[in-house]
């Protein structure tokens, strides 16, 4: 276990926002939690890729840095493939070294920043496929007890960006390796607009490879490159409201953007109310709205993560004035 002492996280921070840690441990295994267990002290912050983290000063107690590595194909039938993943594997590179081998589910998340051992955690999603997809289950640690757990689907209660990681058992539980089924049969997901889109181009039938070489081309298109411009990606979560507000916000605003989803509840844009209030752009103190994504804060030049929830707060607040909605942040706030 390496354990360092007030430790900048900017590097480890997609927002690259610089405040410090007072104790910074590198986790290869199991075995290092256990000796943070021992020697560090609580409360443990879990940090993987740091695309979805913004402290908002500096971080006491202990940051875990999940860097366990490891790719291991557990079965194999000729379809279905079995495959255990290493918490700190890149989540990209791993949605890659699938699409290489033509195992099918995942191609849509491709280019999604961050590591694997995260992806559970938030039910990460993107052009109408979310990791749950694919999920069969993984292992995590308990930091209060030391006890090892094999968690299924059901118990992590996936939701729209969520689990039960992000509740009950966030900073408790570390998630150390997530298994993935893969198929060597699974159809291509390609209702996405976009997605579609750029398919209906292809001169062959579609295939796998074609499908993440067009989603990495709309997120290089729409999103910026955190190593170029520092953001975490989506700031809030798309709002789910009730069907009679979505429909009283459609009379006011008839070009506003809705999906239904399950149970008579509708998902809106946050990015589309964000625009609408006239958000994007916009820069203060180095943070600023994205030019080609509003859903997305940018740290522009060196802003502090007060002056990112500040902002984030001043984004809420307009939002919330000009349609009656709550935004809800996705990034994670470290207090
Ligand atoms: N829109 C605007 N203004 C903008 C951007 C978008 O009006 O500046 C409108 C678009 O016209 C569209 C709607 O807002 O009608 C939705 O935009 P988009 O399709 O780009 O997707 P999104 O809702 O902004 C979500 C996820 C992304 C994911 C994409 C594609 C959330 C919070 N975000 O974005 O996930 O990649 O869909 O599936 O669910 C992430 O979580 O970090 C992330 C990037």
């Amino acid at each position: 276990m390496l354990l360092r002492r007030n430790v900048s996280l900017a590097p480890y921070l997609t927002m690259r926002v610089d405040h410090v840690a007072s104790e910074f441990v590198t986790i290869r295994s199991i075995a290092d939690l256990d000796a943070a267990r021992r020697h560090c002290d609580a409360p443990y912050r879990i940090l993987g890729g740091g695309s979805n983290i913004v402290p908002v000063a500096n971080v006491s107690g202990t940051v875990l840095h999940i860097c366990i590595e490891g790719i291991e194909i557990l079965a194999d039938d000729g379809n279905a493939v079995t495959v255990r993943v290493g918490a700190g594997e890149q989540w990209h590179e791993f949605v890659e070294w699938s699409v290489d081998r033509d195992f099918g589910g995942l191609e849509n998340l491709a280019l999604i920043p961050g590591t694997v051992g995260a992806a559970p955690m938030q039910n990460i999603g993107a052009y109408g496929v979310e990791q749950s997809r694919c999920f069969l289950q993984l292992e995590c640690v308990n930091m209060s007890t030391g006890e090892r757990l094999v968690v299924d689907a059901p118990t992590c209660r996936f939701g729209y960006r969520d689990s039960v990681f992000k509740q009950e058992w966030r900073d408790v539980m570390v998630i150390t390796s997530v298994t993935y089924m893969l198929h060597r049969q699974a159809p291509l997901v390609t209702d996405y607009a976009d997605v579609r889109r750029a398919i209906e181009g292809c001169m062959h039938t579609p295939t796998r490879r074609d499908v993440f070489d067009a989603v990495v081309a709309i997120r290089t298109a729409k999103l910026p490159n955190p190593a170029e411009l520092p953001n975490s990606g989506s700031f809030f979560k798309n709002p789910i409201v009730h069907t009679t507000q979505a429909a009283k916000l459609l009379s006011q605003h008839p070009t506003m953007p809705q999906w239904p989803v399950s149970d008579g509840r509708v998902k809106l844009a946050a990015a589309w109310l964000i625009d609408q209030c006239g958000w994007k752009g916009f820069r203060n103190n180095g943070v600023g709205v994205h030019t080609n994504q509003a859903l997305v804060i940018v740290n522009a030049e060196g802003g502090t993560g007060s002056t990112v929830w500040q902002m984030a707060a001043d984004i809420q607040r307009s939002v919330a004035d000009a349609f009656g909605v709550e935004l809800e942040a996705e990034v994670n706030r470290w207090d």
